[in-house]
């Protein structure tokens, strides 16, 4: 924990925010662990957020002090070709210093909050205080009657799960597989059951995240560490395999059998940068003529990925990050109406004085925490 300065208002779109609740999120984790380069000592971290408004600049129109509103993650001008076609992270105005990322992936995506020198180098929101560029494209009013705890989750979890099973193309009757039962992959498989899909599994090792799946989403769970993942799904949709498989693990990707182990000697000794072990197995387990769809966050490049299962099985692979500001008041809507529930979430909220204990607590995942949640 450190003391930094209050943020000011820089351009005229901006809104400065008093955090009123701030999450982890397993990106973090990755940050955390060395994965994504171009972080600097004095960084703040953090980029999903509900706030209240205590400050607008000139031209903000839809903003009044006062206003409670939840953020999306990723910053968007509104006005760029991506941004009007709704595909916000890959706005092409607010990553001020493109260059990483370019070298990296060939273009750069948007800037996000509190996520490296990479994407923007933005102050994140585990802070008393958050500048938020382009608020009247990225800020939303909650409604009356959203639980904080409930809306903080529209920031980037929420969000992010939903483009999954949108982007991944999730028709009614679908069987639908989830890997990973963190907040991301639970709004994936509540959004592939709120589109229509007719069986929905959710694929994890940790049994209170996969109660919580059975509780408070609706879908199966299986427990990959007692039983085969991929005859079980074959078993369970006739010999065919899922319709649509989402991956909501990402690079950190644990197993315990012999590719596991194979991804985390080969990313420990820095030949490969990301552990796409789940990524594998969904492929492996979709239906020929299906779609996998990456939500899990990757940097750089994997080993052993099964490109001709790809190729030979005639499937469509897609990844993104999220794109919040497409999704967000659909899903305080949703919220709202009680279709969406995102509370359960929030297993352990702290003052932001405890963050590093809460990090600690997310990352080994102890006293069954699915998201450490802080109050400044
Ligand atoms: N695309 C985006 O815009 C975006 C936004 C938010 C988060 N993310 C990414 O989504 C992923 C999930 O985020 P989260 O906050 O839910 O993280 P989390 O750490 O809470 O959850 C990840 C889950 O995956 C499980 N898991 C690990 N290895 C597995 C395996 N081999 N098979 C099945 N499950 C496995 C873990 O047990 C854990 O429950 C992360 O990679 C994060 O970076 C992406
Ligand atoms: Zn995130
Ligand atoms: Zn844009």
């Amino acid at each position: 924990m450190e003391t930094v300065d209050d943020p000011r208002i820089l351009n005229d779109g901006d809104v400065i925010l008093k955090v009123l609740l701030t999450t982890t999120c397993g990106s973090d984790l990755h940050l955390l662990g060395g994965y994504i380069p171009a972080m600097r000592a004095g960084d703040v971290l953090g980029h999903e957020f509900i706030g209240e408004v205590v400050e607008v600049g000139s031209e903000v129109r839809k903003h009044r002090i006062g206003d409670r509103v939840v953020v999306a993650s990723f910053i968007s001008c509104g006005k760029c070709w991506y941004c009007t076609t709704g595909q916000f992270s890959l706005c092409d105005n607010t990553n001020p210093a493109p260059g990483i990322t370019e070298a990296l992936w060939g273009q750069s995506p948007g800037g996000c909050f509190g996520y490296s020198h990479a994407l923007g180098g933005f102050a994140g929101s585990h802070a008393e205080y958050i500048r938020v560029p382009f608020a009247d494209v990225g800020a939303f009013p909650v409604p009356e009657g959203v639980s904080n705890e409930r809306a903080v989750f529209a920031s980037d979890a929420g969000p992010t799960g939903w483009m999954g099973a949108d982007l991944g193309g999730v028709q009614p009757g679908d069987t639908v597989a989830v890997w990973g039962a963190g907040a991301v992959g639970q709004v994936a498989a509540r959004a592939a059951i709120l589109l229509g899909a007719e069986r929905v599994v959710v694929i994890d090792r940790f049994r209170e995240r996969l109660d919580q799946v059975e509780r408070h989403i609706g879908a199966e769970t299986l427990d990959y560490t007692r039983t085969e993942v991929i005859p079980t799904l074959r078993e369970l949709t006739g010999g065919r395999g899922p319709d649509v498989c989402i991956e909501a693990v990402g690079m950190e990707a644990h197993r315990n059998r012999i590719d596991g182990a194979y991804d985390w000697i080969k990313q420990q000794l820095r030949l490969q940068s990301d552990r796409p072990t789940a990524v594998r197995e969904a492929i492996m387990a979709a239906r020929k003529g299906g779609s996998v769809f990456t939500l899990g966050v990757f940097g750089g490049v994997v080993d052993k990925f099964p490109l001709g299962a790809l190729m030979n099985k005639g499937l469509t692979f897609r990844g993104a990050q999220q794109h919040g500001q497409r999704y967000i008041p659909m899903l305080l809507e949703r919220m709202q109406a009680g279709e969406l529930v995102t509370d359960h979430f929030a297993t352990h909220v702290m003052p932001l004085e405890e963050s590093p204990r809460g990090y600690e607590m997310f990352k080994t995942k102890e006293d069954g925490c699915v998201r450490a949640v802080f109050v400044p």
